[in-house]
């Protein structure tokens, strides 16, 4: 079968809203406050509410396509199956159907649908053990429906239980997962050599607890199969690049390099590294909640992606003003109907990819000489030591302060430096450069928690009431111009404070009349200010907001000003809002590109 992305997106949509599923469509890639981590991991992750019993307003039966972003694998781009924005197709039973049915669709799905042959699938599932029993009764539905008896193998924890690492308090359980031939001509393929997963479907009735698992209430249906996995593996290919998501822009790369992927070697794994690099940094600029990049949270991930894609550039001959010929590919041709708002957003998309290649630019050439004076210094001692002293051991460890000054006067992210020690054999003293880092904070008396958490430089009254008022406004923003508003920084002194956040247009004279009169009547109503530390799954679930760069399972702080302000924040607040006297808003002007900034005064009752 061949098949292309906008039809497989269109197919496994249709299918399951022929089972009766409502497409929920896809939500940020971003964790927005209520979804947890940083991004979202799979496509359960924004659904983990409703897994573990809370009613979903649109019923039982979900289906949808979300991209997802796994930060583990950036090391692993460049070879031909590892990206780190992909989509998964998903569709969820909460409490409703379970193995019967969900077998028989899946099945359904592959043979009828996508045309596999049923007596090349296999199956997996769990063996069982302390935690759960073994699934018989899901090998019994297969073996039903038609899979060969010696195609279904039970299979151990570590093979068949899903569940999201290092966490608790999470929904879980036991999958059966799918394989078919790599290889879909190949006679008499072998299990698992020649066999690739297509996909999964979690059985979670359990929830993790801190020393095992304990039933939920509601059986449910968690699903995954990867989309770009899943189109690769229909249309016969073995490299992810050749699938529609990616051609283009390959042979985009191509044309502006006059080097030929197919040829392999060094220039083939740069072109993957900023196809890969520069599609989710589009993706996470021209996210509903998007970012931009910065030194810390996901904005530093962003830019690490940016500034490694922006160096393969380099070593591809080509400039960095390629990343905006591919976003033009990725946002007008690939995903356009997917993520229309790429489109909407795309002037200013690409205004970012432009401004972070010019900030690395202008130091990448600089910083690389340095690079290769560290380099070359520690070549020149080891040649000398090597001479007066013949069992001296080569130096290959690049100094924390080195890499620190590359980084704060040249702009290399850590893991750059990193990767290009590794091209010489070496390896960087990162505990050093932790410690070099720390030390420059501290002379700085910058707040080490960065632009999200930090601006908060005085814990006098005067900045803890300001503090609060940033709640305020944070939350009467998002009434008056949109629930989108998110804050993107903050700054505060014993003067005024200065917020900024996301908004595609200055406010109007209105608006910002709506805004202040919200937060003084907020003021006047003297609304108790309430401290609570709860889990992360717990704060989610009450709706807090902030930027969520905890694990799961760990303890926040949250502070909430009756219903109207429910934020995640380490303080300090006032006890209540009167203490705040009159808010005012001094100036709202322009950040950036699509960022606004609010200067505001608390003025004495
Ligand atoms: N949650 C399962 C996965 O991510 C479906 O594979």
């Amino acid at each position: 079968m061949k098949i292309t992305s906008k039809e497989l997106r269109q197919k496994w949509i249709a299918f399951y809203e022929s089972k009766g599923h409502v497409d929920v469509g896809a939500v940020s890639l971003i964790g927005d406050g209520s979804t947890g981590v940083m991004f979202n991991v799979a496509g359960m992750q924004p659904l983990m509410p409703y897994l573990l019993g809370k009613p979903h307003p649109l019923g039982k039966r979900l289906c949808n396509v979300q991209g997802c972003m796994r930060t583990v694998d950036i090391d692993s781009v460049g070879d031909a199956s590892h990206f780190t924005f992909f989509e998964m197709m998903g569709n969820w039973s909460l409490g409703d159907y379970f193995k019967k049915e969900k077998t028989a669709w899946t099945f359904e799905l592959l043979t009828k649908v996508f045309g596999l042959e049923k007596d090349k699938l296999c199956a997996t599932v769990f063996e069982g053990d302390g935690s759960a029993p073994r699934d018989t009764e899901t090998a019994g539905y297969l073996e039903k429906l038609g899979i060969r008896p010696d195609h279904i193998f039970f299979l151990p924890k570590g093979d068949n239980w899903w569940e999201l690492e290092g966490t608790v308090g999470t929904p879980c359980g036991p999958d059966n997962e799918w394989f078919y031939p790599l290889d879909r001509n190949k006679k008499n393929p072998v299990f698992p050599d020649d066999y690739v997963e297509i996909g999964n479907d979690v059985y979670m009735q359990y929830k993790k607890t801190a020393t095992g698992y304990e039933p939920l209430e509601n059986k449910n249906v968690d699903t995954g199969f990867g989309f770009d996995r899943m189109l690769l593996f229909l249309n016969g290919l073995s490299d992810g690049y050749k699938t529609d998501l990616f051609l283009p822009v390959i042979e985009k790369l191509e044309a502006l390099s006059g080097r030929r992927y197919d040829d392999g070697g060094e220039a083939q794994k740069a072109m993957r590294i900023i196809a890969d690099h520069t599609r989710t940094a589009v993706m996470l600029i021209g996210d509903e909640q998007g970012i931009v990049p910065s030194n810390t949270g996901a904005g530093y991930i962003l830019r690490r992606l940016m500034r490694r894609a922006i160096r393969y550039c380099k070593s591809l001959g080509i400039s960095s003003d390629a990343m905006i010929a591919l976003s033009e590919i990725f946002i007008e041709k690939i995903y356009d109907e997917a993520y229309p708002l790429l489109k909407e957003k795309k002037g200013y998309i690409q205004d970012e990819l432009k401004k972070e290649a010019e900030r690395f630019e202008a130091t990448l050439a600089q910083g690389m000489k340095e690079f290769e004076k560290c380099v070359n210094g520690l070549e020149r001692k080891n040649a000398f030591m090597a001479q007066s002293n013949p069992s001296y051991i080569k130096e290959t460890v690049i100094g924390g302060k080195q890499a620190f000054r590359l980084y704060d006067t040249y702009g290399f992210p850590l893991e750059l430096t990193e990767e290009l020690a590794a091209e010489h054999g070496l390896t960087v003293d990162s505990v050093g450069f932790e410690a070099a880092f720390k030390e420059h904070q501290e002379k700085s008396r910058v707040l080490p928690t960065g632009q999200f958490k930090g601006g908060l430089e005085s814990h006098s009254e005067k900045a803890t009431a300001y503090h609060t008022a940033t709640h305020l406004l944070n939350a009467a923003l998002k009434q008056i111009l949109s629930p989108d508003c998110n804050q993107k920084g903050s700054n505060i002194t014993d003067e005024r404070m200065r917020f900024d956040f996301n908004f595609p247009r200055p406010m109007t004279e209105e608006e910002i009349k709506a805004v202040e009169a919200l937060v003084n009547e907020k003021i006047r109503e003297d609304i108790p200010v309430v401290f609570k530390e709860m889990s992360l799954e717990e704060a989610r679930a009450q709706n807090f907001v902030g930027v969520f760069d905890s694990k799961y399972g760990e303890t926040v702080k949250t502070y909430s000003i009756g219903e109207f302000s429910k934020e995640m924040c380490g303080g300090p607040h006032v006890k209540h809002t009167g203490e705040l006297g009159t808010f005012k808003i001094a100036k709202e002007q322009s950040s950036s590109a699509g960022i606004r900034r609010i200067k505001a005064v608390l003025e004495d009752k």
